[in-house]
């Protein structure tokens, strides 16, 4: 079972506002049957989803589950962390489903984050203002001064290869769309 945008949509949206205020969601909110079954997204595109050309970004079998990998995306100098966390996660793909991606660029003044915590699936502190992010929830504040969650890179898997084809929420410095930068070279993109 995959996770389609709108599902992703859902989990890393309202699950983790949810989740927020202590509500327990069941899973069968958050997953639904409607994928094309080969690890790829389709469907119904969200208005906070912004989609950007199908770029590989890394591969499962060099993935660790305590060393997060970083990558740029969509844009150059706009750097992401992927991460697999090693528990499933309602938004994560991969045979474990445990594996996500989200932009590493501080909501609260753009920092870049690169400190990630595998026991507490946390990624900081921001070593701007000590902001910290909760990777297994959907990228929510779990201490600092940032409001917001962190920017989620949508993820598709095909075979070994891990690619992104777009992102769920603003990337911090950016008020209305990502327009404007450079975007990453394609790198295994179809
Ligand atoms: S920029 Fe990260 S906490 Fe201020």
């Amino acid at each position: 079972m995959t996770l389609n945008r709108r599902d992703f949509l859902l989990g890393g949206g309202v699950l983790g506002a949810l989740a927020a205020s202590g509500v327990i969601v069941p899973m069968a909110f958050v997953l639904s049957d409607n994928n094309d079954g080969g690890g790829n997204a389709t469907g119904a595109t969200g208005a906070a989803f912004i989609d950007f050309p199908r770029t590989k970004v890394g591969s499962l079998s060099s993935l660790s589950q305590t060393q997060p990998a970083f990558f740029d995306y969509p844009f150059e100098g706009q750097s992401n962390v992927l991460v697999k966390l090693g528990q499933t996660n309602p938004t994560g793909v991969g045979s474990d489903r445990d594996v996500v991606a989200y932009s590493n660029l501080c909501t609260h003044m753009g920092c870049a984050v690169i400190e990630y915590n595998d026991d507490s699936k946390t990624l900081g502190p921001c070593p701007c203002h000590f902001s910290t992010f909760d990777l297994a929830i959907a990228g929510q504040v779990a201490f600092g001064q940032a409001t917001q969650n962190l920017p989620q890179v949508h993820l598709v898997v095909d075979g070994d290869d891990i690619f992104a084809d777009g992102v769920f929420r603003l990337v911090y410095g950016h008020t209305n769309t990502l327009d404007g930068g450079t975007e990453v070279a394609i790198a295994g993109g179809i």
